[in-house]
């Protein structure tokens, strides 16, 4: 979801408001996405490297965190939404972590759609610390060198227990990753619209799926493979 500072800065707006438009068109693009029987939805909200931005926009961005947890989570329970975070919390405060925990109490039970949040994440981060899972296994006997394979090392990253993403979404015009889901985009579509993520409406995640819908994905081999997806 990127955009919102470009956003504000386009309107003469301080940077903060753009983050908050930001959080409106995420609430629309969660609603259409469960309308939309999409299973999972994954965000990148705050990166690791977030934390370098100037202390208030790093103070802001927690309020509104906090703010559109209590607002939404009830919310998104009664939509039959099961939320999950991702990324190292221990560095939020503690009454961030506790809220996001209830959360995902609260939510585990639902079927409908998960909503992954990626907060205090990094792709170079989930890496490594399944490396160190990893790695401990190894050191106390319950994995044997040998086993040390591609599904060992993926079972302890953050979304072991989800599909891989199908398509990524990348608003405000950059082409790049920036440390989001390494692993586990190998084979994801990328999609990049200029659309400045407060901006970002229905239409737009329309377009996007339109487009995806057109991919011929092959995963290295040369037929072409169709995949549905389900609201349980
Ligand atoms: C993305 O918008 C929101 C967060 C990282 C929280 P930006 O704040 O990166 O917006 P730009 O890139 O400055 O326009
Ligand atoms: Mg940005």
């Amino acid at each position: 979801m990127d955009g919102n500072g470009r956003w504000a800065k386009q309107h003469g707006l301080p940077r903060v408001i753009g983050h908050r438009r930001g959080a409106n068109a995420l609430r629309r693009v969660v609603r259409a996405c469960v309308q939309r029987q999409i299973s999972v939805l994954t965000v990148f909200a705050f990166s690791s490297e977030n934390w370098q931005r100037p202390e208030t926009e790093v103070k802001a961005l927690m309020v509104l965190f906090v703010h559109s947890l209590r607002r939404e989570v009830e919310k998104l329970h009664e939509a039959g939404v099961r939320l999950r975070f991702i990324g190292e919390r221990g560095r939020f405060d503690a009454a961030l972590q506790h809220r996001m925990d209830a959360a995902e109490r609260l939510t585990a039970n639902n079927s409908c759609m998960t909503m992954v949040i990626a907060v205090n994440y990094g792709g170079r981060w989930d890496l490594t610390q399944a490396a160190r899972a990893l790695a401990a296994d190894v050191l106390t006997g319950r994995l044997a060198l040998e086993k040390v394979d591609e599904h060992a090392l993926s079972s302890h990253l953050a979304l072991a227990d989800l599909p891989e993403p199908d398509l990524l979404i990348r608003s405000g015009g950059e082409q790049r990753i920036s440390n989001f889901l390494l692993w586990q985009m190998a084979y994801t579509e990328l999609y990049f619209t200029q659309t400045l993520w407060p901006d970002f409406r229905v239409d737009d995640l329309d377009q996007a799926l339109a487009w995806f819908a057109q991919r011929d994905r092959r995963f290295g081999r040369v037929e072409s493979t169709q995949l549905r997806v389900e609201c349980a």
